[in-house]
């Protein structure tokens, strides 16, 4: 099988990426390090349809280094760093993906991946599973089990474990107290504003930021939005939420309301149609729509299309949409997934925790996953236990132990 990449002149380049990315993922090589001295993939392919960026070229040399042989698919059709793609390729690496690729090209790299029969199927947003469970092409396809990186394809997984039809487990990597604590929170939190600022460089100081979900994504963003000095508005429709939201000290109303107040709109929900062509109409001047979630459903991104006189491209990953009631919007990396697609998506260190959930839980699939029930499964505490006492080292941070006295105390309900 050959890879099909955007351009593999650009392998140098992506080499610097990956040795970058390397050096500030410590908690994942230490993860390596240790997985190396008791586990091997013996030469099994693994299908992983993941962002094909600097911090996923390290899990997958991990996985190399481990003797997996590695096909690789982007889980987002904007969301590929060619570099990072020619490097892999140059490694060895089964690559399909490049920067841009159309519904259907993005669907055929799936395909790609999943012609190399793998054992394990790492996923992020579940369109791998989706396709081996949906496609007949894949019907006799019998991977030991699988592992999932996010809220969305967790929420399709189990939706597809509900219908009957999950033929495999899958780990839910997102479930991983030290993946979605971390990752959704700080990592969103963070890179979802370096794609806005790449994206627009405008200042954040005063203005009127709506965030659209306060779950762990939604925190993360409206808590750096405050740490800007905007003045942050929560959107929810979780009654508990929105509740936490207001006592975090934000403004809490409903999209009717902020779609009026806001300069930026950021939707962090996993929903459909959060943002609707009856609150376009409402905003102001400039107001910009960002999407943070996983799929490009969140914004009403054809309904925009509908209600606009015309489009057009005023920065690279920004639309100036021109509304038929005399107004202008901007629509940042056309309504997907912001920070991967106008930045680099979550910092290295967040992912170093997020992609050793990944690998063990793969390793755990590979080893395991023919005697576990075919279901979506939290991964296992002392896996995440591990990753934490992992980050914690690498941080030179140490902690206490309970005594005999407390662990005892603790078990007894007698005082
Ligand atoms: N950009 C990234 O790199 C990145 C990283 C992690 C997760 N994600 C994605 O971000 C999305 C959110 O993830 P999460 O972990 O925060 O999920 P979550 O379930 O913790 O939170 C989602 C929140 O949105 C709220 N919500 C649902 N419908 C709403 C609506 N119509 N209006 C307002 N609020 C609504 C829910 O009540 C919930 O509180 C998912 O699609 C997830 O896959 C993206």
């Amino acid at each position: 099988m050959k890879s099909k990449i955007a351009d593999p002149s650009l392998a140098k380049n992506g080499a610097k990426q990956y040795e970058w990315a390397y050096n500030h993922m410590p908690i994942l090589a230490k993860t390596i390090e240790n997985a190396l001295k008791k586990s091997n993939f013996n030469g099994a392919p693994i299908a992983v349809c993941l962002h094909v960026t600097k911090e996923t070229s390290a899990l997958v040399m991990g996985l190399k280094k481990m003797g997996a042989d590695v096909y690789l698919a982007a889980a987002n059709p904007l969301s590929t760093q060619n570099d990072v793609a020619a490097y892999l390729d140059s490694e060895g690496v089964y690559v399909f993906a490049w920067r841009g690729e159309n519904s259907r090209e993005y669907q055929d790299c799936i395909r790609q991946i999943l012609r190399g029969k793998p054992e394990v199927v790492m996923d992020d947003g579940c369109d791998a599973h989706a396709t081996i469970h949906d496609e007949k092409e894949f019907k006799s396809l019998n991977p030991r089990g699988g592992t999932e990186e996010t809220t969305t394809g967790v929420i399709r997984l189990k939706a597809l474990e509900k219908s009957g039809k999950l033929r495999y487990p899958v780990i839910a990597v997102n479930n991983a107290q030290t993946k979605h604590l971390f990752d959704n929170r700080y990592g969103t939190g963070q890179s979802t504003f370096d794609g806005i600022l790449r994206a627009t460089s405008l200042l954040m100081a005063g203005k009127n930021v709506v965030v659209c979900g306060y779950g762990w994504v939604g925190r993360g963003i409206a808590t750096r939005s405050r740490g800007f000095g905007a003045l942050t508005t929560v959107v929810e429709v979780d009654p508990v939420r929105a509740l936490e939201a207001r006592m975090d000290g934000f403004d809490v109303m409903p999209m009717s309301e902020s779609a009026k107040i806001g300069d930026f709109f950021i939707t962090a929900t996993g929903q459909t149609h959060v943002i609707r062509t009856e609150h376009i109409k409402s905003m102001k001047e400039g107001a910009i729509l960002v999407n943070a979630g996983h799929f490009d459903v969140e914004i009403d991104v054809k309904g925009l299309d509908e209600i606009a006189k015309s489009v057009r491209e005023v920065r690279p990953n920004v639309d100036e949409y021109a509304l038929l009631n005399g107004k202008k919007v901007y629509l940042i990396g056309k309504g997907r997934i912001a920070n991967l697609v106008a930045a680099e998506g979550h910092p290295p260190e967040v992912m170093s925790m997020s992609f050793s959930n990944q690998l063990l839980s793969a390793v755990r699939i590979y080893e395991k996953g023919k005697t576990m029930e075919k279901k979506t499964i939290d991964v296992p505490k002392d896996i995440d236990d591990q990753v934490a006492r992992n980050a914690l080292e690498a941080m030179g941070i140490k902690i206490d132990e309970p005594t005999k006295e407390q662990l005892k105390y603790g078990e007894s309900w007698q005082l």
